[in-house]
């Protein structure tokens, strides 16, 4: 196999090298084309650009992969916990039990929050939405921990990274207990990771949080499967605002802000919402005539990189039945909705033609709201997990010799020069 491709532009012909990574499609080398051709390669939506070079996440998308550093997901999701992968796709390597002992310790360490950061949350409306919340209390961190905001120390780096962890759960936890006009709950240092973030949730002065072994797991799944997902937007959002060198509560927030768009992280929300229009199974066949009329989208179906089962559908949907049985709702109208549409979708050729499964999002919601969250904090819990992947790339970025700052350029297609007007002289 050739190590060149070459471009003909008219009489000239240019060689550009042909990159390898360890597994998955090879990438031509452009990086100097507009230096040497003088001109842009165009790819609007990035479907044929690799923004950079990574060793976290690899998704193939033809045939359902998802591994992170290598290992795949389900058995992470199966035999692991979220606090180890953390580690994991932080450090690179699976830690050893010392290593995760003094990672858990570092996490539980940076739990709680400013006492003034509590004051903070009261300046929101009670009815304003936990995601808009989270982008705003995140950004703010800034000003609170002001001891960790060089990004060229890589101690402070680290620093960062661990506190994002940790006071996540703490901040998303406040976001709920203040929409729902209850007083505010302090971690625990004794409880794991998910129990202490269910506990901040729901725990109210009258009474305790109860700890269930099976919702603490379908919590801890939940974020394990939501932890990292390669270049997808927020992420190069994330690298993006980082690369001009802002700090790292800076590049979360704005990993956040984009995260919360529907086709994004706002996606669970509306794949729920859709199964709760549809109300019912019998009306499942007059809502796929919608879709196929190109009325609107079936929410929680398609992805830009899978076109395959999304494998992190496949722990979803069954999380989704542990959850709904333990709880008493396993014959909830929006399951066997959700059921029977995914059966319906799965073997019509609308569906099967364009490569359309299940995605994460459309078991997720029914399971977050048999948990007790209610649909605006879905994408909240995504933010929640989706830190750690974003913190990681980001780390990542500053590890690279070759960062630079992100600048894409275009193709224009604006007036070309002209000059100025004054305005008795227009029209
Ligand atoms: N329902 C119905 N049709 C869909 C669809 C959906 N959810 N997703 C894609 N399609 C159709 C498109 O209309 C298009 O059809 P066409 O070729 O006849 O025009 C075809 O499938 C390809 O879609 P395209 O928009 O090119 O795919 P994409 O890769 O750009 O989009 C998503 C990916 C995720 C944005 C898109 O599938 C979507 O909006 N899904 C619903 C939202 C969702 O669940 N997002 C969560 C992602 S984890």
């Amino acid at each position: 196999m050739t190590d060149k491709a070459t471009l003909n532009i008219g009489d000239k012909s240019y060689d550009l090298p042909i990159l390898k990574g360890s597994t998955g499609p090879d990438v031509v080398d452009v990086r100097k084309l507009y230096g040497e051709a003088d001109v842009f390669t165009y790819d609007p939506g990035f479907t044929s650009t690799a923004s950079c070079e990574s060793k976290i996440t690899y998704i193939d998308g033809d045939a359902g992969v998802l591994l992170h550093r290598g290992y795949p997901i389900d058995q992470l999701a199966e035999k692991s916990s979220f606090l180890e992968v953390c580690y994991l796709l932080l450090n690179g390597e699976l830690p050893t039990a010392p290593e995760f002992a003094e990672f858990e310790r570092n996490i539980t360490y940076h739990t709680m929050l400013h006492a003034q950061f509590d004051r903070f949350f009261s300046g929101f409306r009670s009815d304003a939405h936990p995601m808009a919340i989270m982008t705003g209390a995140v950004g703010a961190l800034s000003a609170f921990y002001a001891d960790s905001l060089n990004v060229d120390d890589p101690k402070q780096r680290e620093i960062s990274a661990h506190r994002l962890i940790a006071k996540m759960p703490t901040i998303a936890a406040r976001a709920f207990q203040y929409s729902q006009g209850r007083p505010f709950v302090s971690p625990r240092n004794d409880l794991s990771y998910a129990e202490n973030f269910l506990r901040m949730s729901f725990s109210v002065p009258a009474e305790d949080w109860k700890p269930n072994p099976v919702l603490t797991r379908a919590m801890d799944r939940i974020f394990i499967l939501h932890a990292d997902h390669e270049q997808n937007a927020s992420t190069s959002t994330v690298r993006l605002a980082g690369s001009s060198g802002a700090h790292p509560f800076a590049c979360i927030a704005a990993g956040i802000a984009c995260l919360w768009g529907p086709s994004h992280g706002g996606a669970n929300q509306e794949a729920l919402e859709m199964l709760q229009v549809i109300g019912s199974v019998d009306n499942i066949k007059d809502y796929v005539q919608g879709v196929k009329d190109r009325k609107y989208k079936l929410m929680g179906f398609g992805h830009r990189v899978y076109k395959n089962y999304d494998p992190r559908a496949k722990v979803m949907q069954k999380t989704c039945h542990e959850v709904l049985d333990l709880l008493g709702h396993g014959n909830d109208p929006l399951l066997q909705i959700a059921m029977e549409l995914e059966k319906i979708a799965l073997n019509d050729p609308y569906f099967v033609d364009r490569k359309l499964y299940p995605n994460i999002d459309f078991y997720s919601g029914i399971t977050l709201r048999a948990m007790g969250f209610p649909s605006n904090m879905f994408t909240v819990l995504f933010a929640l997990a989706r830190t750690v992947g974003w913190i990681s790339q980001w780390k990542e970025m500053f590890e690279d010799p070759q960062r630079k700052i992100g600048r894409p350029r275009q193709l224009y297609t604006g007036a070309t020069h002209r000059d100025y007007l004054a305005i008795d002289k227009r029209g």
